[in-house]
């Protein structure tokens, strides 16, 4: 029987589920999502949908992953043989679908970090962002060819994520997380001094802790607040079982679930104080309205910032800083969704993880090349859109269902008690069994519906359902095929 690797430290673990949740989705996404929320307004959504359903489920994700020892699908198939698919749904989508693009936008900062040293976008940071680097052509269906910056730059991204997955769990992504992570939080916290001492920071902090509560009255804040504590969280990606199938039978799950999700949200709310104070410092040196300073929410990072590096005594430094940052952030998370994925395969067929992960990169690689053409924001935008509203959502009331319906939580509650410090008591399991699959239904239900009245983002009919619904159907038919194949003989 082959031996199931292993972390070799607790802390590593930790590092290593912060890193998978820290990403993007935590300096761009939950910042444009601050923003145009209302600023402080937004916390509210955001610290409801993280305690009622962000922190349960992610001490249901750990737990499904350390008691049943295996990787999302074999974690599902030992829960309940029939629901092997799901457990391949998550990883196979995320796999071949948001890591696709999310490479892609890491790749943009790459590329950003070089432009910032010579200020490259010049005294139009829009135009350029838009016009020179993207070229956005008309229609998805424009593809216009391949953008070299972005094509060179993910390459390497590839290649950096290829390295370090190929090296497995403890030669490769324990160690790449504490060289990372430490990493991170030092320069965040230099980056946010040096933003919250720019001239006018007052005022853009002024707006990120003043709530507009006006703003919240609407479903769709409360939507994006749960689906954005799924991003951040990595829920219903198939990750965070993965990661906890590599522990020790003896380790503080509970209490490390507890502390990934606070030390990820904890790093949202100190990058969002780095944000608005740029955004407040640009504001005042322009002479405009804090709301005019930001256009569109994906040019955040690379619109907004830009000019004020520009603007601000020795942007230059700040700005290669700042990109890097989203770059080690983007890193320490794709590794973790190829390692899902990895493992998966690992669990099922029994190869060998070198020439596994090798050919995982190029087919990655190659799935990647569709979003660096010209029509590469639009399949973005769709593509996310459909993946982390019904995706994640969905895998995670099939979670829900299976370990309270077709399985007895409790069981998991007694295991995670008898392992953890910070014990379990009845309404766990009460949030799994009716709460979430409750609130995640009626998100569920009125994102469908506001899809049928209007497609999403003023795309056509015809790009949400050749992009985005036939890649959901493709990716549930690709889970559905690979959990009817033959197991290896004994997987662990
Ligand atoms: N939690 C990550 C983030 O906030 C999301 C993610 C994880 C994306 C793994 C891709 C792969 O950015």
């Amino acid at each position: 029987m082959a031996h199931r690797e292993q972390w070799n430290s607790q802390i590593g673990f930790l590092l290593a589920a912060v890193g998978s949740a820290i990403g993007l989705g935590n300096i761009w996404r939950f910042s444009y999502m601050a923003y145009n929320y209302g600023g402080g307004a937004f916390l509210v959504p955001y610290i409801t949908a993280l305690v009622t359903a962000g922190i349960p489920l992610l001490i249901l994700e750990f737990a499904m992953g350390h008691e049943r020892i295996g990787s999302a699908p074999l974690a599902c198939r030992r829960i309940r043989p029939g629901w092997e698919w799901l457990g391949w749904w998550a990883v196979i989508f995320v796999m071949f679908g948001i890591v696709l693009y999310y490479m892609v936008v890491v790749a943009w900062c790459l590329d950003f970090m070089v432009y910032s040293l010579s200020l490259a976008w010049g005294s139009s940071p829009d135009t350029f962002f838009f016009k020179d680097f993207l070229q956005v052509s008309s229609s998805p269906a424009a593809l216009g060819g391949f953008r070299m910056p972005i094509l060179a730059a993910l390459a390497v991204v590839w290649f950096i994520n290829w390295g370090i997955v190929y090296r497995g769990i403890s030669g490769g992504i324990e160690i790449a997380n504490k060289i990372f992570m430490p990493t991170l939080f030092v320069l965040t916290c230099c980056l946010v001094v040096w933003a919250v001492n720019l001239d006018g920071a007052m005022v853009g902090l002024r707006a990120y802790v003043t709530p507009d509560f006006s703003k919240i009255a609407s479903p769709r804040v409360w939507i994006d607040a749960y689906s954005q504590i799924f991003f951040t969280l990595s829920l219903g990606f198939g990750i965070m079982i993965a990661y906890a199938s590599y522990l020790p039978r003896k380790s503080d799950i509970t209490r490390n679930a507890v502390l990934t999700a606070l030390i990820n949200s904890g790093y949202s709310l100190l990058a969002g104080l780095g944000v608005f104070s740029v955004l407040g410092f640009m504001a005042v040196s322009q002479g405009k309205e804090l709301s005019e300073v930001v256009s569109q929410s994906i040019g955040l990072a690379f619109v907004a910032y830009p000019q004020a590096i520009s603007l601000m005594p020795g942007g230059r430094f700040f700005g290669a800083v700042f990109f890097f940052c989203l770059f080690v952030a983007g890193i320490s998370s794709s590794i973790s969704i190829i390692e899902a994925f990895t493992s998966a395969i690992i669990d099922k067929f029994g190869f060998r993880r070198a020439p596994l992960v090798t050919m995982i990169a190029v087919a990655g690689m190659a799935g990647s090349l569709i979003f660096a053409t010209r029509a590469g924001l639009l399949w973005l935008d769709i593509v996310d859109h459909m993946l982390t509203h019904y995706g994640l959502v969905v895998v995670g009331i099939g979670e829900c269902i299976l370990t309270a319906w077709f399985f007895n939580c409790n069981f998991f509650r007694e295991h995670l008690n008898s392992v953890s410090s910070l014990k379990l008591g009845s309404w766990w399991v009460i949030m799994i069994r009716w709460f979430i699959p409750f609130v995640l239904g009626i998100i569920l239900l009125s994102d469908i519906v506001s899809e049928i009245k209007e497609p999403y983002g003023g795309y056509s009919w015809q790009a949400m359902f050749f992009i985005g619904w036939l890649w959901v159907l493709a990716t549930v038919a690709a889970a559905v095929m690979v959990a009817r194949r033959k197991w290896q003989e004994r997987p662990y």
